[in-house]
């Protein structure tokens, strides 16, 4: 994990830059995933979680959580926020000690792979080639009680579903499993678009999905507790950058309508929106500035959430025309 260096007080144009990028955003997800990794540890006489995993003690096996979403929902930011400020589960990586695993799966990675860079990541460097998948896993679950692991975070796991030829749908699933049954109970948090479900229900006796918590990322309703912290952090990012936000001109409902209340493509937007102001020098936002970057990065034609007018008529006309059905 990098440590963040951006300071409080941000001034100069790269600090300011710095600071926004680095910047999360809460909308009480935070603590949504927090009370479902509850479910997963062990709670120490204190009431507070520890990070050892909840084992079953009949069958010595340990629970899983799946975290559900579009790209661009928001999970890998949720996720990682997570291990930043969690106080019991820390990650482990090449260079560093830790009880927990962050593991990106790409694209076109086999289950094999996906144990290969389970190795590479607790210091295994040199994986056979000809190494079979199965004796991968089991290498890996030697690596994971060895050191110490406690927690797997697999994100973009629902690549490891991906169906062709060399594909081996039921081989991920078994090795999923195999990850909560053995190595003395590891806690496995997956996280994928919401198809990853559907692929872990495919098991016929259903098994695997048993073992699943889940939690779904939602989205940010207009007029909700999400839509209010959604404010929030725009204003204050605004603040602390010194641009103001003209009133009344309901900026960051604007960004939300604009993007349908999707988490991280909002902010994403709201981001885009401030760091146009700071890196052109300005002291404050206008809807003008912010229907050229949405322009710019949404190829979007005719009117825009953006339109210089009241908003509730803009919202009324949008709406009327259907507007990004
Ligand atoms: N709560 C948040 N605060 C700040 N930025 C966020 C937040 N959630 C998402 N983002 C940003 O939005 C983008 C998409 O989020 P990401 O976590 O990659 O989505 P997903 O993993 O669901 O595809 C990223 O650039 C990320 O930094
Ligand atoms: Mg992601």
């Amino acid at each position: 994990m990098t440590i963040q260096t951006t300071t409080a007080n941000p001034m100069t144009i790269t600090e300011k830059t710095a600071w926004l990028e680095a910047r999360y955003w809460r909308f009480g997800m935070e603590e949504e995933l927090d009370d479902q990794l509850f479910d997963l540890f062990e709670i120490d006489d204190n009431g507070a979680m520890t990070a050892q995993p909840r084992v079953d003690p009949l069958t010595g096996e340990s629970r899983g959580l799946m975290v559900l979403g579009r790209s661009g929902d928001g999970k890998t930011a949720l996720l990682k926020r997570m291990l930043r400020v969690n106080a019991v589960l820390t990650e482990a990586s090449e260079t560093q000690e830790g009880n927990t695993l962050y593991i990106t799966v790409p694209p076109e990675a086999t289950i094999k792979k996906v144990a290969e860079l389970i190795l590479v990541k607790t210091g295994y460097q040199r994986v056979d080639a000809k190494l079979r998948s199965a004796d991968a896993w089991e290498m890996v679950m030697h690596r994971l009680t060895k050191l110490g692991i406690l927690a797997i975070i697999i994100d973009e796991c629902h690549h490891i579903f991906r169906r062709g030829a060399g594909r081996d749908v039921a081989g991920a699933i078994q090795s999923l499993k195999h990850i909560m049954q053995s190595a003395g109970g590891v806690t496995l948090i997956i996280a994928g678009v919401p198809s990853l479900r559907d692929d872990i229900l495919a098991e016929e006796s259903g098994e695997t999905a048993r073992r699943f918590q889940e939690f779904s990322m939602g989205d940010i309703g207009p007029g909700g507790r999400a839509a209010t912290a959604f404010a929030k952090n725009f204003a204050l990012s605004a603040r602390t950058l010194g641009l103001v936000i003209p009133e009344d001109c309901a900026m960051a409902e604007r960004i939300l309508f604009a993007k349908h209340g999707q988490i991280g493509r909002s902010v994403q937007l709201a981001k885009l929106i401030l760091s146009d102001a700071v890196t052109r020098k300005r002291t404050a936002l206008t809807l003008e500035r912010a229907e050229v970057v949405f322009r710019k990065n949404s190829k979007c034609i005719g009117m825009t959430p953006f339109h210089d007018e009241n908003w509730e008529a803009v919202q009324r006309e949008l709406n009327a025309i259907g507007w990004g059905q």
